[in-house]
């Protein structure tokens, strides 16, 4: 089964919509295996963005992760690392499809409100990033047999 890391950033935090982001990947039938508020210290950060460490923005985006306490998830189905993605919207909120996530709630990219994992191999090594073993949860939701035939 497919494992994604949704995070919501320092922004989402703030501006109150932790809610409404679990919400919106709880209402569409995945499952959740993992869920923490944690103060990201900036050497993850770093490991976590690793691919961008060349780009003139990566100092910022830094700051920004570290900026102030983020909501770490675990999510798990079938398809759902591209269906996160999906729910996400757009890198650029601006661009991001009404009825997205970045699409109802941003305006920025630097401010874009939440991450998801950009394929099933960074889904998995993301999730070990952030997750110690123990914080992770195996359970049966029992709504199962309503979501799937
Ligand atoms: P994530 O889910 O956070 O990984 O976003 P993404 O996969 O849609 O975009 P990408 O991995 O390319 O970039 C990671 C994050 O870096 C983005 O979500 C933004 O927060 C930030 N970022 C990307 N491009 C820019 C940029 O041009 N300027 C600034 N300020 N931030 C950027
Ligand atoms: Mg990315």
């Amino acid at each position: 089964v497919d494992e994604t890391y949704i995070m919501v950033k320092p922004d989402g935090v703030q501006r109150g919509l932790v809610g409404e982001i679990i919400s919106r990947f709880e209402k569409k039938g995945f499952k959740l295996t993992g869920l923490k508020l944690f103060q990201c210290p900036q050497d993850l950060a770093e490991e976590h963005y690793k691919d961008l460490k060349g780009k003139s923005f990566f100092p910022k985006l830094i700051d920004y992760i570290i900026s102030g306490p983020v909501v770490c998830m675990a999510w798990e189905g079938v398809g759902v690392v591209a269906a996160a993605r999906k729910l996400i919207g757009s890198t650029n909120p601006l661009q991001a499809e009404p009825g997205t996530i970045r699409g109802d709630l941003a305006v920025q990219t630097g401010r874009n409100v939440v991450h998801g994992s950009d394929s099933p191999e960074n889904g998995k090594r993301e999730i070990a990033l952030w997750f110690k073993e123990g914080e992770l949860c195996q359970w049966t939701p029992t709504q199962e047999p309503w979501l799937r035939e």
